[in-house]
């Protein structure tokens, strides 16, 4: 076996010893299926650690949904001839031992672990599409903000891909706007578990550089339903923002957005814990999110508007194939909240999808507060589980 590298911890590097079954001398492989934005940033973090540990393969495969750029090129030949997603992350080298794939069967086909992040609306039908192509050891990540609410109630985007492709899935959230990171601003991350611990620190020393401090908390649902959830008050965030409220009113739909963020997520898993909304995927991500990030962006630009550009309109103008994601978790979450006959115990939720699909204006951002005594009905939430 190769000999152990310099930041390789003894726990971590179990997996690639033998001790889980793989065989000494095993090296795990990485593909990540997607390359928009955060999806770009994420391969460069792997790809900078492949690089320096042995338990891993170099190369660092990114599976591309192929676009043909404005000057006639694929995107995946331009990423593959400059080491930049000239599209997403312009500016930016991935690492020389990033390899962009368009062919999702060929990009997946060896790895044994899969870090998905695209946007949600696309996770259904990439996942038909893997359906029987993954390799059976496969662990998987996903970094996607949101979820998918069917028949039978909200279904998590990790949930997903664990039962149509029979895996297991971990998931990595936090305070992380994809440009910052990429030029190596510090900033953290969490990464939820079920509850394989050595698997958890495999994606921690994946994903783990100076700049970028990755902590385990075993809780997947509560740090998947922060970093969907937060989305939905960051576009409150961004009506204060274009109403001119300032910065007590911003303060102040964080604190109940947050408050919202753990009801709902506590309504729905009994198994979530409070101290995980204290990680960087809860407080800090909803900071960061009212504060800066393209769904706070597209809502300020609404409600300077007045409501009257929609917000598909406002999305292809002003993020060039960028995803917003907080309009269609807002309509997502009202659907599971009307469903339960829950839609008065969040009234900032609800607030958020009826401002977003016209029925409110955005001023009404703040006006639900004469509402108050509902919002206590939170405090004694398990009652609602029953
Ligand atoms: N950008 C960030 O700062 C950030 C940070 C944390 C988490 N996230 C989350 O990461 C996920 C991915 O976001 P992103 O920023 O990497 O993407 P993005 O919004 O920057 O880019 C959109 C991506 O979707 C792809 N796409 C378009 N049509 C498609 C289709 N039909 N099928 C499959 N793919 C298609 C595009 O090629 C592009 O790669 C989202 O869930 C987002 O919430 C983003």
């Amino acid at each position: 076996m190769a000999p152990q590298q310099e930041g390789e911890t003894e726990t971590a590097n179990s997996y690639s010893t033998g001790n889980d079954g793989q065989g000494v001398g095993f090296k795990s492989k990485v593909t990540v299926v997607g390359s928009g934005n955060w999806g770009s940033v994420a391969a460069k973090l792997i790809a900078s650690n492949t690089l320096k540990l042995n338990s891993f393969h170099d190369e660092v495969r990114m599976w591309v949904f192929e676009e043909t750029l404005q000057t006639g090129e694929k995107l995946t030949d331009v990423i593959n001839k400059t080491n930049e997603n000239v599209k997403y992350l312009p500016g930016i080298k991935l690492g020389k031992n990033v390899l962009a794939d368009p062919d999702l069967d060929n990009a997946v086909k060896d790895a044994n672990m899969l870090v998905f992040v695209t946007p949600h609306q696309f996770m259904e039908g990439i996942c038909k599409r893997l359906v029987g192509k993954v390799r059976g050891d496969v662990e998987a990540i996903s970094l996607i903000k949101g979820m998918e609410v069917k028949m039978e109630g909200p279904c998590m985007i990790s949930n997903l891909i664990s039962e149509q492709l029979g895996i297991n899935c971990s998931v990595l959230m936090g305070a992380n706007i994809a440009n910052e990171i990429a030029v190596e601003k510090f900033s953290e991350a969490t990464v939820g578990y079920r509850d394989n611990r050595e698997i958890a620190e495999q994606w921690v020393k994946l994903f783990s550089t100076p700049y970028f401090m990755v902590t385990p908390v075993q809780d997947v649902e509560g740090v998947e339903l922060c970093g969907t959830l937060k989305n939905i008050v960051a576009i409150a965030a961004g009506f204060v923002d274009g109403l001119d409220m300032g910065n007590n009113t911003k303060a102040a739909i964080m604190r109940i957005g947050l408050r919202e963020m753990k009801a709902f997520s506590k309504l729905l898993f009994s198994s979530v814990r409070d101290s995980t909304f204290f990680e960087s995927c809860g407080v800090a991500d909803v900071i960061t999110t009212c504060l800066g990030g393209r769904n706070r962006k597209v809502a300020e630009a609404f409600a300077r508007n007045g409501g009257k550009r929609s917000f598909d309109e406002l999305e292809a103008e002003m993020l060039q194939g960028q995803k917003l994601q907080g309009v269609s978790t807002a309509r997502e979450v009202y659907e599971v909240l009307s469903h339960r006959g829950w839609l008065q115990l969040f009234p900032l939720f609800t607030t958020v999808h009826e401002i977003c699909t016209g029925r409110l204006p955005p001023s009404a951002i703040v006006e639900y507060s004469e509402k108050e005594p509902r919002l206590s009905l939170l405090e004694d939430s398990t009652r609602y589980t029953k």
